[in-house]
């Protein structure tokens, strides 16, 4: 089967309506932090059901300013996971706290509740038991508190924050979700971002909706909220005049263009889900079929999958790599995806970090890729993308 157009490997689902209302945005001389910013906010914050959205440039930014509001300092502990995107680590990198990586559940590739209870009794006691979970170069040395837990909702699937909550209630620390890639995603019936005591949501233009570049931060936290409006605002505060600065901020503030595009794209929402459903269950129906690829699993929690991205595993012993650069031969992208943090060059030089130190997590890396997934992808290319893999894997 061919298709008519080159397979991408992300694509936006822009419509006239977003065309339209940047449009209408450059018309007016408000381009920065305004009126669109305000309604996108106020679109989110209901969506998931949160008090507050805050509103800001990337979704790496809302991360850090949600790392900031949990107190996160110098020498602290977050327990994090090593199968992510680098941004879910680096925010904590940014503040001088120490990323404690614990291993995943090989079903959904989120971080094990079970290690992160694990790894917290041992670091809340005083004996050498702290050292098998800090970074090789840092055991030993005078570090900070655990202060939070950095849980990741991986490819829209969400964490198992039911568990990770109660663990962070019993020993005091803040639960941070990171769910870049879950907007619309149901865990128990309950929207995913709003499950922990703060959570962030990502617009680059690969995912879900996107406002070119954007991101959000929900909250029920009256302070943090606060806190977030004025970090992302030079450190002003509501008090402040224009020159007058109350903090340390940042220029984190989204422009209006991408807010007005955020608006559109949360108006229309749960078409776009639906129609990433749709994608994702016919890859799933053509998949079936080749032996050696195994399908995104999907937990019984995840009461509704938001499809970010379309990842499947290859069996143990296939040539990952190998896969990748003939599915380009054939003219389709695809990604290995997601590299394990802790390997990563800089991650390795800094914190002393080597192949076998989460196993699950390097397994998972070396056997996932990520096919071409987009909204408007047709039947067609999706069985091209198939009928190559299965031409790679079984001729
Ligand atoms: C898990 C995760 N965290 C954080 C981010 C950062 O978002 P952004 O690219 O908007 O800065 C991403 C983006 O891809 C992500 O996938």
């Amino acid at each position: 089967m061919s298709t008519n157009r080159q397979i991408p490997m992300a694509s936006p689902d822009i419509s006239a309506e977003e065309i339209s209302a940047v449009k209408n945005v450059l018309q007016t001389s408000r381009l920065s932090q305004g009126p669109q910013v305000e309604s996108f906010e106020l679109l989110v914050a209901d969506y998931v059901g949160a008090k507050h959205a805050v509103a800001v440039s990337s979704g790496t930014a809302a991360l850090h300013l949600a790392v900031i509001a949990a107190g996160v300092e110098d020498g602290d502990l977050v327990i994090t996971t090593p199968f992510s995107f680098v941004a879910s680590s680096n925010v904590l990198l940014y503040e001088r706290a120490v990323p404690v990586f614990v291993d995943v559940d090989p079903f959904t590739f989120n971080i094990d509740p079970k290690q992160v209870l694990e790894a917290i009794k041992d670091l809340s006691s005083s004996s050498n038991m702290r050292n098998k979970w800090l970074p090789p170069k840092l055991r030993n040395q005078k570090l900070g508190k655990a202060k939070s837990i950095l849980a990741v909702d991986v490819f829209g699937q969400p964490a198992e924050m039911d568990q990770l909550k109660t663990t962070a209630r019993d020993y005091d620390l803040s639960l941070i979700e990171d769910s870049a890639e879950a907007i619309g995603s149901r865990y128990e019936g309950r929207p995913a971002g709003n499950l922990g005591d703060v959570g962030i949501f990502a617009f680059y233009p690969n995912k879900q909706i996107t406002t070119g570049e954007g991101g959000v931060a929900v909250t029920d936290n009256d302070e943090w909220a606060s806190l977030f409006r004025s970090l992302r605002n030079q450190g002003r505060d509501v008090f402040d005049g224009w020159l007058g600065h109350s903090r340390l901020g940042y220029n984190y503030r989204l422009n209006e263009l991408s807010a007005a595009i955020g608006v559109s794209q949360m108006n229309r929402i749960e078409k776009i889900l639906s129609k990433r459903n749709q994608v994702a269950n016919l890859y799933s129906h053509y998949l079936a079929e080749i032996n050696g690829v195994n399908p995104p699993q999907i937990s019984k929690k995840t009461t509704k999958m938001s499809w970010f991205v379309y990842v499947v595993r290859l069996n143990s012993g296939i040539d990952r790599d190998g896969v990748v650069s003939k599915l380009l031969e054939r003219g389709i992208p695809s990604r290995p995806y997601f590299p394990s943090i802790h390997l990563l060059p800089f991650y390795r030089e800094k914190f002393g970090f080597e192949s076998g130190d989460f196993p699950i997590s390097e397994e998972i890396s070396s056997q996932t890729i990520a096919l071409p997934f987009y909204t408007s992808m047709n039947e067609q290319e999706i069985a091209t993308v198939c009928e190559a893999l299965d031409q790679i894997l079984n001729y």
